[in-house]
This record gives structure tokens, sequence and C-alpha cells, in this order.
């Protein structure tokens, strides 16, 4: 059993696609550990997305992603962090597959509805993040 963290972005939740995601999540066999629904401050939004700061996308993504609720999730299974990765897709929606979270429900490369963190290290950091002491 491994644990990832995942979130349902503020595009997703505006657009009331929180109920097919988490139908999606629990059909691929993730148990949900924990649920948080929030809105991030800007500053939250810049420190969660430091290792992209001077990116050309940067401030718009801080700004995107505190625009609105999201919920952030702790999700369970063997091989959890690869596992949601595969079923949410390439960042790129038009990249993604046919039935990929992102290829579905994602109207950008920014507004991606789904994130997932991408290794079980930046799991364990990101849980704490929004779980964690002081989150
Ligand atoms: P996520 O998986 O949350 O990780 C970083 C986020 O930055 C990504 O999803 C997108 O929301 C955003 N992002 C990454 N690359 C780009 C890009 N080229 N243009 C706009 N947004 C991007």
């Amino acid at each position: 059993m491994e644990q990832t963290l995942a979130i349902i972005k503020p595009d997703a939740v505006q657009r009331q696609l929180v109920g097919v995601i988490i139908s999606e999540i629990e059909m691929n066999r993730f148990a949900i550990g924990a649920i948080r629904v929030l809105r991030l401050s800007a500053d939250q939004a810049a420190r969660f997305y430091r290792e992209h700061q001077g990116k050309p996308f940067y401030e718009s993504l801080v700004a995107y992603m505190s625009s609105g609720q999201l919920f952030s999730l702790v999700l369970e299974r063997d091989q959890a962090v690869d596992e949601w990765r595969r079923l949410m897709g390439p960042t790129d929606p038009a990249k993604a597959g046919p039935l990929t979270l992102r290829r579905r429900f994602a109207i950008d490369m920014q507004r991606n509805s789904v994130h997932g963190a991408d290794s079980p290290a930046t799991a364990a950091r990101e849980i704490d993040f929004f779980f964690g002491e002081g989150a």
C-alpha cells in the first residue's frame, strides 16, 4: 500500500466535476485516506508550487490555484503514485489518452482539473503540506 496526494483543482470544482472524479478514483481501487476542501491563499499556492518559481507560467498558476476552492485528497493503493498519474494523464490534455481525467475534463494546460505528486518523496511532502502539523 502506497499513498499519494491528489488535488481536484478549482476549474473542476467550479464545473461541478468533483463527484465524477471521486467516482473514477474509487472505481480505480484507490481508498480515500483523507480529504480536505479549502481555498489556498496566493502565498500558500506559491509555496506549494515553489519548484516552478521562475517559469513563465508560475505567476498565472499561483493566481489560478488560489482562485477558488479545491479538494486535496490522500489516495491509497498499491503503486498509488504511478497509478494516479496514469489515471490523470499528462499535463497537456491534448496529449492525454482518451480515458484519462485530463483528456476528459481539462480545459487547457494550466486548468488541467487534477494534480498528483510525481514521486513518493513528493507525495510525503505534499501530504504534509495539506494534512500535517500547521497545515
Ligand atoms: P500540475 O500537475 O499541478 O503541476 C504544475 C502545474 O503547472 C500543472 O499541473 C499545470 O496546472 C501548470 N502548468 C504546467 N506547465 C504549464 C504550461 N506550460 N503552461 C501553463 N500551465 C502549466
